[in-house]
């Protein structure tokens, strides 16, 4: 394969321009040529494709965004799209494609590979954690450790006020980043979409913390859950405990990545290209046990993601 494409898709997530520069290095150090393709599918549909080389990617491993825009496409869903995206891949002569994103992101290389022959690889991207075939997606780490700053934060104005806060954090369909933000903030409480929640549980709860002398508690709420403000509402009618909301939003997705994120970045990306370089393709590289690996695209995709129910109970056994 002597010429490959990257984009970057969906939202956005530290370690993405990391991993841009580890796949645009490695394509290099085996003589390959590398475009990039700017705003994700949406670039590729209208054409919006530059050539890349050493110096494209310097002084990027540090950064948070994507250096080549993301954006979340619809077209990429009509066949038409898919066949204007197909079209400007052969025109630039890009024999391969890797695509760094998340489970819509995936579906698009999916049908590019499944549907019309081009070799693809997926780097998965996404604060939210939400592909069960690899244990972490590129973003999460620093997106929970984002959370975790503020909640320190936010801990201490709650102590001085001895209220109760309720942290809205992302995540519509996947817990993950509460539930990791929960457990390592020393939260008492966390709400998910993946368990239903019953408020009047969750205020004996909150008295049972009371009664044993504590003074303040911190919620964390995944938005696809509840929103903080109704939240804080809801249970503000039920307590005499002051409550606050906060809802840490974007914040959550930019940021310099964190180491973690930064290695995962560098393995995913070489992973990528040493794939096509091989002549492997239609796989996404993931981390599994502690080990970079690869499947197949369509096996991944079609995966449902689990909620991890052992990680819940030990933050119910340990945050009171
Ligand atoms: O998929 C990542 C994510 O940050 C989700 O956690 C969140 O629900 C969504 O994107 C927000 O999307 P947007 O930035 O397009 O509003």
């Amino acid at each position: 394969m002597k010429r490959i494409g990257i984009l970057t898709s969906g939202g956005d997530a530290p370690g993405m321009n990391a991993a841009i520069r580890a796949v645009v290095r490695t394509a290099i150090y085996f003589g390959m040529e590398v475009y990039g393709i700017e705003r994700g599918y949406a670039g590729l549909i209208d054409d919006v494709v530059v050539p890349m080389n050493m110096r494209s990617v310097s002084n990027i491993v540090q950064t948070g965004g994507t250096k080549l825009l993301t954006a979340r496409c619809m077209e990429m869903m009509t066949r038409e799209g898919q066949q204007k995206a197909v079209d400007t891949l052969k025109k630039h002569g890009i024999e391969g494609l890797v695509v760094i994103g998340g489970d819509g992101s995936f579906r698009g290389a999916k049908t590019l590979s499944d549907e019309f022959g081009v070799p693809t690889i997926g780097i998965p991207a996404t604060i939210d954690n939400d592909l069960e075939y690899t244990d972490y997606t590129l973003g999460f780490d620093t997106a929970v450790n984002t959370c975790l700053d503020i909640i320190n934060k936010l801990r201490d104005t709650m102590t001085s006020h001895e209220r109760i806060c309720i942290v809205e954090v992302m995540g519509r369909h996947c817990g993950d980043i509460a539930l990791y933000s929960g457990i390592a903030s020393g939260a008492e409480i966390i709400v998910v979409p993946e368990i239903k929640f019953s408020m009047s549980d969750i205020v004996e709860r909150l008295n049972r913390s009371r009664g044993s002398g504590k003074h303040s508690n911190i919620i964390v709420v995944a938005e696809g859950a509840m929103s903080a403000d109704e939240f804080a509402k809801q249970l503000q009618e039920s307590t005499t405990y002051s409550v606050r909301p906060t809802c840490i939003g974007h914040v959550q997705r930019g940021g310099s990545p964190s180491m973690a994120d930064r290695m995962l970045a560098a393995q995913f990306g070489n992973k990528a290209v040493r794939l096509l370089k091989d002549g492997v393709s239609n796989r996404v590289v993931g981390i599994h046990n502690n080990k970079i690996i690869d499947m197949d695209i369509i096996e991944a995709v079609s995966m449902k993601k689990t909620f991890n129910h052992e990680l819940y109970e030990t933050l119910q056994m340990i945050s009171m």
